[in-house]
């Protein structure tokens, strides 16, 4: 239960700080900043810019820092930084074992005694280092008595740093009884979404319901212990992270670093490269009348390929081991960019929209023609294009138009760059479905009628176009990136996202 609660209130933290984390066009901010977007002045065009080395110099057997430069090129302040460095691809390299874990930090505090109040809540904060980098992390609330009647029950409650200390905002951990000791667990996911740096740890003894608690008629002493872990992460993986917080407003850009410490553990060969992810904050307050958003988590990376060192590997005297300098190519694309800053009259995701509601355009054209609206639509209809005959030669031009435009726009949204391939698959999928059925029952009308009768067989393509209808205006809301801010007051997440990597 505790663990549950904990971890509602992580969900909801979580939450408080948006949505994400994203790339930069899935972004809200992106939706009001971009250029040509509805705010004026300087236009987002990059969340952060991540700026390698140019080289690195290896002595064998020794570490050197692998410092990576994080610029804020734009107006937003950025915080909660985290970097993860990936060697998966650079098999000549290695970390530095990562730091051993800090055990047993230990904060002090006692819930005073307040004789006027005895059976009201009593609180007491103490503040609680989560070190940068951190990749598991337990903090503990032990009270000073474990045994006995006059043994608190205690309640932790933790905010992270620049958390409202109220209770909505708070992870509460209240699962150990009378006496017992509080446990709160965070993973590298957690953290780097909470971010680092001074804990708000809060003891707290609820008011009894029924009748006085003997504990509360004393003072209750307790500890905060925490204990730190870095980079339990595998050995081709490592974490870092900053506490900066870089001003957007400052000239020249602020910046600051994500160091690894690294060692060369053979020649590098061609081919090799070392891949950077970060995930950071992006925040700016802005005044409430223009309802926009104050945060968000932004996701960025960087593939920097290894140009193998000329000769053997070492600049040292032939056969002897000396250092190795290892350039990088920084000149070489980003990895993640295809696709951004897509200049042109549209790019691959504009076209896609713009087929796709071309194509809902059709479908309506196609229901009205195919008389959804009722007889008498059918009979004026008639009239306009002279004969029933004619109308529904044009229903039929409509059904095939659907069928490529909808192929178009799935075929748009496939190669273009900028969302999953995914995106859509589910209710695209199932308008697909009802079309073709819509296509069968239209297409083979004569056969079917005689066999099944005009009213089943009506039944039946009406019904395909009611739920062909349905799953487009689904696919419209609920993928469609004009209807963003419906799709998160639904609080929608698209399953087949989810289960596809
Ligand atoms: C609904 C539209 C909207 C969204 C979404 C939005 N903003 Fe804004 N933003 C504005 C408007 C309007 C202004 C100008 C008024 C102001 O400063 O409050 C502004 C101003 C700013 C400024 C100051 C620009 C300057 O010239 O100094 C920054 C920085 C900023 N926003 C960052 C962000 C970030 C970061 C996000 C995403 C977390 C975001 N905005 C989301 C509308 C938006």
């Amino acid at each position: 239960l505790a663990a549950a609660a904990a971890f509602l209130a992580v969900a909801a933290i979580l939450a408080s700080a948006q949505e994400g984390p994203t790339g930069l066009q899935e972004s809200k901010c992106w939706t009001c900043h971009k250029e040509g977007g509805t705010v004026a002045g300087d236009p987002l065009v990059r969340i952060v810019d991540l700026v390698p080395p140019a080289s690195l110099r290896l002595e064998p057997g020794e570490p050197a820092p692998f410092v990576v430069t994080v610029r804020n090129p734009w107006l937003s302040e950025l915080h909660r930084i985290v970097g993860t460095l990936d060697l998966s691809d650079a098999p000549s390299l290695g970390f530095e074992p990562p730091p051993d874990p800090v055990l047993g930090v230990k904060r002090e505090g006692e819930l005073a005694l307040a004789p006027a109040g005895v059976n009201a809540e009593r609180t007491a904060d103490v503040a609680v280092p989560v070190l940068a980098g951190a990749t598991d992390l337990r903090i503990r609330l032990v009270p000073g008595k474990a045994t006995g009647v006059d043994a608190p029950n205690l309640e932790l409650r933790l905010w992270p740093e620049g958390v409202t200390h109220d209770l909505d905002h708070a992870i509460v951990v209240d699962g150990a009884g009378k006496g017992g000791t509080e446990t709160w667990r965070g993973t590298a996911e957690t953290l780097s979404r909470l971010g680092y740096g001074a804990w708000t740890a809060q003891a707290a003894q609820r008011a009894a319901t029924a009748g006085v608690d003997i504990s509360a008629l004393a003072a209750q002493p307790f500890e905060v212990v925490v204990d730190t872990w870095f980079n339990l992460t595998g050995d081709r993986t490592q974490l870092a992270a900053t506490t900066d917080r870089l001003d957007g407003q400052a000239d020249p850009s602020a910046t600051g670093s994500l160091t690894w410490r690294l060692f060369v553990q053979r020649t590098p060969q061609p081919g090799e490269a070392i891949r950077i992810a970060v995930e950071l904050v992006a925040s700016y307050e802005h005044a409430p009348q223009f309802n926009a958003v104050d945060d968000w988590i932004f996701r960025d990376g960087l593939r920097v390929p290894i140009q193998a060192p000329a000769s053997g590997g070492s600049d040292g005297p032939a056969g002897t081991e000396g250092p190795t300098t290892i350039v990088f190519n920084t000149t070489a694309p980003p990895a993640d960019t295809a696709g951004v800053g897509d200049a042109g009259f549209w790019n691959g995701r504009e076209w896609g929209e713009v087929v796709g509601y071309f194509t809902t355009f059709l479908m309506a054209s196609a229901l009205v023609s195919g008389g959804v609206l009722g007889g008498a639509s059918r009979r004026g209809l008639n009239k306009l294009f002279r004969t029933a005959k004619r109308r529904i030669a044009f229903h039929n031009l409509t059904s095939y138009a659907i069928l490529l435009a909808a192929a178009a726009h799935t075929a748009v949204f496939v190669v273009e760059a900028e969302f999953p391939w995914t995106l859509g698959l589910l209710w695209g999928g199932l308008g697909i479905v009802f079309l073709a059925a819509l296509g069968w029952t239209g297409a083979w009308q004569i056969p079917l009628i005689r066999s099944w009768g005009y009213k089943p067989w009506r039944v039946v393509h009406y019904g395909c176009a009611i739920l062909a209808t349905v799953a487009t205006l689904a696919h419209i809301a609920l993928d469609g990136v004009h209807f963003v801010d419906l799709q998160q007051k639904l609080g929608w997440a698209d399953p087949v996202e989810q289960w596809l990597p």
